[in-house]
């Protein structure tokens, strides 16, 4: 009785995106067309990463943040396909560098097809990402995921080379500015572009970015306790950020939207993978 309960309590990603749920269709389809290569050897691989999909958090995130302030249209599934193609590019890139070889509950692209595809594969996805968003109409929401983009490999850098030796009252806004350049600044520009593309007028885009990154932030902790890194940080600052994060959703409009987002939030806290 108790479990269930429990299990009650936690909607599964699929049920809290309901509201979108056409609309993740439509993105599905897009995201599958603009990952299809001209040469059997790409393609191969970019049949691999649609087959060992994850959890689609950027594009829903785009996705939601469009229909808080308006109606979901191309380019918003454009930036969506884009979110979602750069996040497959950095997690490619990712099990390179860390020598890992199991993603996603499967072999990744580094094990299945070796370093070198992995790296060119990683550089592919970039590539046909920025093609994608390279019109004039989406220049402004070009320049806001390349920004973030650019800050992503800032951030993996960063934490390569963490020095042990900084003073312990420091230690967690080291931790912080990591985590958010490396995950939390494309989970923000997932939200700023989602409302760019319905013509949301910029105290939208403001208020949405805040939770945008604060929900980056709480993602990542998460996800460091879900892998036992820096796990002490991860616990203590964890409720903090998800009061944060439900706090900047407040004011809007009690809309299905907005309950979804309030959800994902939820989940992200809770989730086990
Ligand atoms: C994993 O992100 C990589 C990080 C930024 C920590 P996700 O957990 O969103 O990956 P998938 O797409 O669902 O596999
Ligand atoms: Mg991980």
């Amino acid at each position: 009785m108790q479990i269930i309960s429990i299990f009650a309590a936690v909607k599964s990603l699929q049920q809290i995106i309901t509201p979108i749920a056409a609309e993740m269709r439509q993105f599905e389809a897009f995201f599958a067309q603009t990952l299809k290569a001209d040469t059997d050897p790409m393609d191969g691989i970019m049949r691999y990463v649609l087959d060992s999909r994850g959890k689609r958090l950027r594009p829903i995130l785009v996705l939601l943040s469009a229909k808080l302030f308006g109606e979901i249209n191309e380019q918003t599934l454009r930036a969506a396909t884009f979110a979602e193609m750069i996040h497959s590019a950095t997690i490619i890139h990712d099990d390179v560098v860390d020598g890992d070889d199991r993603r996603r509950g499967q072999a990744s692209v580094k094990a299945a097809f070796g370093n070198l595809s992995a790296v060119l594969a990683g550089d592919y996805l970039l590539a046909r990402a920025m093609l994608l968003l390279a019109q004039p109409a989406d220049l402004v929401i070009m320049q806001e995921m390349l920004r973030t983009t650019a800050a992503m490999s800032e951030g993996e850098l960063m934490q390569s080379i963490v020095v042990d030796c900084v003073p312990q009252s420091e230690k967690t806004t080291q931790y912080l500015d990591i985590i958010t350049r490396k995950t939390a600044l494309l989970m923000r520009s997932c939200c700023v572009a989602g409302a760019l593309s319905v013509g949301a007028i910029p105290e939208q885009v403001q208020q949405i970015a805040d939770f945008g990154l604060h929900f980056g932030i709480l993602f990542q902790l998460r996800d460091d306790l879900l892998d036992g890194e820096n796990t002490e940080m991860a616990q203590a600052l964890l409720p903090t950020y998800l009061n944060k994060t439900l706090k900047a959703l407040e004011g809007f409009p009690p809309t299905e939207t907005l309950q979804a987002l309030r959800e994902l939030t939820t989940f992200c806290a809770e989730r086990e993978g």
